[in-house]
This record gives structure tokens, C-alpha cells and sequence, in this order.
């Protein structure tokens, strides 16, 4: 197994996140029998996770992409930067955002509030990770959650440091 010295230890093995992955997709099927969700992945660290996560929705489904950043290393600038002129349409669509981590709330907060002001009929939250104990925006959190981690900056599985460590196909702790 590939474990750059950078990383201390896996946190979640690919097939821990598979199965987890395959359990959430059994939930987003019940929910989204007889419409046609889009679901859209937030880029760049979403894109692993957006990959098993819809082959694992057994429902008609369309799929959208939007690019957002906010960190810097390992800490969020608190500015969430994002081209509001690519905003997939998504007026009258029942949405579900895919995003990797929900850490202190401040990009899926503000990213909701994006397309709530577009009009969707319904707007869920997919994340693989949910870092509670970090949380700055009060009482927001996510209808669809993989695992909840501690305070800890984790890579792989579609998550980077510096863009660097998304190819790896676990959840790894980076090293202090
Ligand atoms: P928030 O605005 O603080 O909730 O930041 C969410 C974003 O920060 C996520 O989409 C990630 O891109 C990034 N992030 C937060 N924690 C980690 C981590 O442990 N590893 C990698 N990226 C992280
Ligand atoms: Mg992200």
C-alpha cells in the first residue's frame, strides 16, 4: 500500500468507504425514487467521493460540476471563492450538493445560499466527512453524512494538502 511519509496513518480504508459509500447511495435511492435529482460536485475534493457516490443511486439522475475554494494549507480563509456566472441552472431541479468535508461551514453555507437564491425545488447536502467539532456556522449541517471526524487534517480519497495526496484511494492523517 502506497503511505507517502507525510501521512501518520489511514483513517478509513477504501473498502470501509465503499461500504459506507454503498449505504448512503441505498438512502439517496429511497429518498429520490420518481424524481431526477442533480446532483452536483463540489470541485476539486469532491470528485472521488461524487464518482462512487452516483453509481450507487439507483434512480434516474443528472449530474452537474462548480468549482470552490476556501482553503490555504491547512486552514480555511474564511473566503469562499467561486465564479457565481458558472453556477449550474438549477431553478426548479431537486439538487443535491456533493462536497468532501463540511469543516467550519462557511462554503456550504454560502454555496447554498447560492442556489437558493436560483430557485431549486429542494436542496440536499451529501458529504463524505463532517468535522462537527469545528463548526463556526451555527446549527448548519449536512442531510447526508459518510463519517464524523475529529479535529483532524485528513488527504486522500479526492482530499488534498496543498493539492497534493487526492489520488490516494483511503482517508489518510496528515502528520502535525
Ligand atoms: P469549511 O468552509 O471550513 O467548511 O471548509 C470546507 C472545505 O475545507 C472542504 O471542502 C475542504 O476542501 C477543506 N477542508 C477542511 N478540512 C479539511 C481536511 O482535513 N483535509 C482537506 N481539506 C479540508
Ligand atoms: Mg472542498
Amino acid at each position: 500500500m502506497y503511505l507517502p511519509k507525510e501521512v501518520d496513518r489511514i483513517l478509513y480504508s477504501g473498502e470501509q468507504i465503499a461500504q459506507r459509500v454503498k449505504c448512503l447511495g441505498a438512502e439517496l435511492t429511497r429518498d429520490y425514487d420518481g424524481k431526477n435529482p442533480l446532483f452536483i460536485c463540489v470541485l476539486k475534493g469532491a470528485c472521488v467521493f461524487f464518482g462512487d457516490l452516483i453509481r450507487q443511486v439507483e434512480c434516474p439522475l443528472q449530474i452537474d460540476f462548480f468549482s470552490v475554494s476556501s482553503y490555504c494549507g491547512k486552514n480555511s480563509t474564511g473566503v469562499v471563492v467561486r465564479d457565481l456566472s458558472k453556477l449550474p441552472d438549477v431553478r426548479g431541479r431537486d439538487v443535491v450538493i456533493v462536497e468532501d468535508i463540511l469543516d467550519t461551514g462557511h462554503t456550504l453555507s454560502r454555496l447554498k445560499k447560492d442556489f437558493l437564491e436560483r430557485e431549486p425545488a429542494s436542496i440536499k447536502i451529501a458529504v463524505l466527512l463532517d468535522k462537527e467539532c469545528r463548526r463556526e456556522v451555527k446549527g448548519f449541517t449536512a442531510d447526508y453524512t459518510g463519517f464524523v471526524v475529529d479535529d483532524l487534517f485528513v488527504v486522500g480519497y479526492g482530499l488534498d494538502y496543498n493539492q497534493d495526496y487526492r489520488n490516494l484511494p483511503y482517508i489518510g492523517v496528515l502528520k502535525a
